[in-house]
Order: structure tokens, then C-alpha cells, then sequence
């Protein structure tokens, strides 16, 4: 159907076009142009008003818009665009910008929803979810690309970030992909999909450093003298005995019980403490017996390691241990499939690596954070050996630069901080200053979906997951007055109680 024609000076890639009726962000329209028809997104809207923009008072403004409130002529809708290619190319799964512009004047129309659908969903692909603007049209990704290409989820909180993860978590197990949710908050622990495997995050003591063992066991990096006395407990006989702990207490306590100055032996005494709390509490992290913590993971499911019981400094250790290994064990399945070494990989088809609040585990400041090195190598050369990465963050402001300019598929969902919006278009290309405005006005669930994984940039919205997933917010309300409930009831059978005493 027709909207309007195209305003004076067109261009290739962007227009301007003056319409019959207003004209929503977002929409799709079509446009002829000397070497065929294009597909063009509309990036903003204008309606000015010649009685309003004439009207110098308030009383010359009531007064003419009642006036031009009949006036058809008066109201003039526009919009300006952004061309995304030729239809016939993107068809077949490519753009073309053309090279010549529209003549001005020539007919805009709508995109129709089967040409639309062609586009923007193809053979093999996964479905998130409709274009917002036309929800008869299914948006579909490219698997392919996020298993080799990584990709990041953006959006301020509560923008559906971890609902989006949700579902292409679940759109990989339908393929039997292998997927691995880094899960600090444990937010997806209730998420159910057919053969997920959930893991509680594990250390193993004996694998670990010096310092990486102090760094667990919350000893400050400031605790020089406690540090030091760990350093020389942590021997390689207590590494390789099978008490492990007992073994290290027992150094610690030869220490303790030592002729050695008293400040020594009093540090080592601290220390055996520390131990002993850490060995007191509940869904205990440092485990001597576990084998290679990647041993639980499975390939060809999704795999979510909760560590809402680990301090931020541990959920570090672990996931740059976890990366690490990872992207090792990929680089042998490499080599043995060339026939250049001999032994075992544990994945020996591709994984995904999904890290939810990249901002605290790739900050963009901080050059003591371990898996940052880690993933930063990910981010360059995964791609070779089949290990990719999905980075999620409400805070893109505050996530390295180099590793997000490395994410080839982007999902921006709502931004509303302006220093977001801007080190977002800064930091990858596939954000426009246009679609950047456009950012603050997209509803919970509404993203932007652009580079690889999409033939084109596409406004969505995504479906939401069934399958309960933590993350919700809290009724407060609910909960104060269940609780008040219960306490009453508690109340009143004390009561009880005593009258009967
Ligand atoms: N696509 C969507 N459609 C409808 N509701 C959604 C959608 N995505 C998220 N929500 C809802 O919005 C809330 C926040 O979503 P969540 O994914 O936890 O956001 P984030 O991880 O960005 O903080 C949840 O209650 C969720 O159910
Ligand atoms: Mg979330």
C-alpha cells in the first residue's frame, strides 16, 4: 500500500519521505529506484504544522489548531530512512545498497509481510521472535554465526536480556548445540529445557595457584603475612595427599606449634581458622576430590553453572578456569582432527560461552581481572577453533572496548543511559547514530538485532520463554504481607499456648 513519495534530496543509502499518514519508528517500506526495487527502515518521524509553527502566542496556537483541526493540509507527516538494500539481493541473503538514489517523487509503500518473511527468516535458522512493527513476520538468526562469530546482549535492567539468553539457550539445545551460562545470580536455575545439565560451580584446590587458593579462601591481597604462611603450607605434598585439607591444617598447625617468632605462629593459627570457616560452609566451592570441574559439563547440551555462592573474586577464578580450559580443550580437538596429536578432546564439536555481567568480569578498567585476558583471547581467535562467546551487561559503558569491538551479532534491547547509548555506537560499527536515538524508546522484550547473525538490522520483538526463569521482579507486597501472616499465626498459637498454661 502506498505511504507517501519520496522527499527532494534522496540519497543511496538514507531518504526522506513525505507521507499520507504518521509514520511509525521502526516500519519497513519499499522504494523503486533506477536499479530496482529497495527495502528501507524508517529511523525517525516528523509531523510539523504550519498553523503551529506560525502561531505566536498561546492564544494564536488554540485558536489555529482548532482552525487547521479540518485542515488536511496542514499537518505534514514525514520520515527519514535508512536503505538497506536491494530486495531482490536480500532475498537471497545478502545486501546491496544501490548506487543511484531514488527520484525524488517516485512512490513509497509499505513492505509487504510474505516478502518480509522471506527476508528475514531463512532455511535453518532459529526464530526469536516478530518484527515489532508487523507481527505476522517471524524474525529468525543465524545459529552458525553466534557458534563462531560471539555476540552481545545489551539492554539497561529489566530490558530482557536474560529472557533473550533464555530462549536462544533453548533454541540451541533444539539443535543439540553445546552452550555453557556462566550464571553469577543464579538466575537460571529454573530453566527448563529438555536435557539441561546444572552444575554448582566447584574448585579444585589441588589445580590451583598459590594465590589463586588465597584469592578463594577471601584472604586479601593487603594480608601479606597470612598470604606468606598459606604460600608455605600449600606444599606439593599437601597438593598430591589424598586429605587433602587435614594435610594443610597439619602444616599450618606445625607452624602454629613451632618455635618460630610468635607473630608467625599466630598467622598460621589465622589461617587454620580461615580454613576452618570456609570448610564450615554450606555449598562448599573448594573441593579436593572433584576432578577437572569441565568433566561435568556435557557436549551437546545447555550447561548453566550457578555460583550465587561464590564472592566476586571466586566467580573470576572460576570462569577464566573454566574459559581457559575450554578454549584448550578446543584447540586439541583442532589438532587431533588433523591428525597433528593424539589423545582425547572433551568437545569435539563447537560451544557457546554465554558470560552474564560482563561489566564485572570484563571491565573495561580493571587490568587484574582473569578472565578478561582469557576471553579477550576468545574473542580474537575463538573463531578458529570453534569457542564463542555471548556477553551480556546492563552496563556496556563499563565492558572493555577491544572485546565488545570484537562481537559480531549485537542485540541492544532498551538503553537508557545516554553514556551507553554512546560507547555502544563508539565501540561497534553496526550501531547508527539514528538507531542509537532509537534506543530509549523500545519497550521491555524490543531489541534491535544487527551484524552477522541477521541479513539485515531488524526490530524485534522477542518471544517471551514459558519456562519460568528467575530474574522477575520481587513483589515486595506479596511477601510483606505473607510474612505478616505467618508471624500472626505464630502469634496467635503462642497466645494460645500460654492461656492454656
Ligand atoms: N520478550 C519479552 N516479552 C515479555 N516480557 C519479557 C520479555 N523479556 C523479558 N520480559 C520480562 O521482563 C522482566 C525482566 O526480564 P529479564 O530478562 O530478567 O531482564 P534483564 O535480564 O535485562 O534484567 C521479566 O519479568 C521478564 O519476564
Ligand atoms: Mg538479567
Amino acid at each position: 500500500m502506498n505511504i507517501g513519495v519520496v522527499d527532494a534530496g534522496s540519497k543511496p543509502y538514507t531518504f526522506a519521505f513525505v507521507a499520507n499518514r504518521p509514520v511509525k519508528v521502526g516500519e519497513y517500506i519499499f522504494v523503486d529506484t533506477p536499479e530496482g526495487k529497495a527495502l528501507a527502515l524508517v529511523e525517525d518521524s516528523i509531523i510539523t504544522s504550519d498553523v503551529m509553527k506560525n502561531a505566536m502566542s498561546y492564544e494564536s496556537a488554540v485558536e489555529g489548531s482548532r482552525a487547521a483541526s479540518g485542515n488536511p493540509r496542514d499537518k505534514r507527516y514525514s520520515a527519514t530512512t535508512r536503505v538497506l538494500g536491494l530486495v531482490e539481493e536480500l532475498r537471497n541473503g545478502y545486501s546491496k545498497i544501490p548506487s543511484l538514489p531514488s527520484i525524488p517523487g517516485t512512490e513509497v509503500s509499505e513492505a509487504d509481510a510474505s516478502t518480509l518473511s522471506m527476508i528475514f527468516a531463512k532455511e535453518g535458522w532459529i526464530k526469536l521472535g516478530t518484527l515489532l512493527r508487523n507481527n505476522e513476520v517471524s524474525i529468525g538468526v543465524d545459529p552458525n554465526k553466534i557458534a563462531s562469530r560471539h555476540l552481545a546482549i545489551l539492554a539497561a535492567t529489566g530490558g530482557g536480556k536474560s529472557n533473550l539468553l533464555g530462549l536462544i539457550a533453548k533454541r540451541i539445545a533444539e539443535l543439540n548445540g553445546t552452550m555453557l551460562i556462566l550464571d553469577y545470580h543464579g538466575e537460571y536455575s529454573d530453566l527448563k529445557i529438555d536435557g539441561i545439565v546444572h552444575i554448582q560451580a566447584k574448585v579444585n584446590p589441588r589445580l590451583l595457584d598459590a594465590e589463586e587458593l588465597a584469592g578463594m579462601l577471601d584472604i586479601r591481597e593487603k594480608a601479606e603475612r597470612q598470604r606468606a604462611v598459606l604460600y608455605r603450607a600449600f606444599s606439593r605434598e599437601v597438593r598430591e595427599a589424598t586429605d587433602f585439607w587435614d594435610q594443610l591444617l597439619r602444616h599450618l598447625n606445625d607452624i602454629a606449634n613451632s618455635n618460630e617468632d610468635l607473630q608467625t605462629r599466630r598467622t598460621a593459627e589465622r589461617v587454620a581458622e580461615i580454613i576452618d570457616r570456609a570448610l564450615r560452609r554450606k555449598g562448599r566451592v573448594l573441593d579436593p576430590d572433584i576432578k577437572d570441574p569441565i568433566d561435568q559439563l556435557q557436549p551437546n547440551r545447555v550447561n548453566v553453572l550457578n555460583m550465587l555462592d561464590l564472592t566476586e573474586a571466586q566467580a573470576d577464578t572460576v570462569i577464566s578456569y573454566y574459559l581457559d580450559r575450554i578454549l584448550e580443550d578446543r584447540k586439541l580437538a583442532r589438532m587431533i582432527s588433523l591428525n597433528r596429536e593424539e589423545g582425547q578432546a572433551k568437545f569435539i564439536s563447537p560451544i557457546i560461552i554465554a558470560i552474564e555481567e560482563a561489566h564485572t568480569f570484563l571491565p573495561a578498567e580493571d587490568a587484574t581481572s582473569k578472565t578478561k585476558a582469557v576471553a579477550a583471547k576468545i574473542a580474537r581467535e575463538g573463531r578458529k577453533f570453534g569457542v564463542s562467546l555471548i556477553v551480556v551487561s546492563q552496563r556496556p559503558s563499563r565492558v572493555d572496548q577491544d572485546i565488545l569491538s570484537q562481537m559480531g551479532s549485537l542485540a541492544v534491547l532498551r538503553i537508557t543511559q545516554p553514556k551507553d547509548q554512546n560507547y555502544i555506537i563508539e565501540s561497534t560499527e553496526l550501531v547508527s547514530e539514528e538507531l542509537g536515538k532509537f534506543l530509549p524508546s523500545l519497550n521491555v522484550g524490543e531489541a534491535i538485532l544487527l551484524g552477522q547473525w541477521v541479513v539485515l538490522p531488524s526490530i524485534v520483538k522477542i518471544e517471551k520463554v514459558p519456562e519460568k526463569l528467575m530474574g522477575a521482579d520481587i513483589n515486595a507486597v506479596a511477601e510483606w504481607s505473607q510474612t505478616a501472616r505467618i508471624k500472626n499465626m505464630a502469634k496467635e498459637s503462642t497466645s494460645q499456648f500460654i492461656r492454656e498454661e
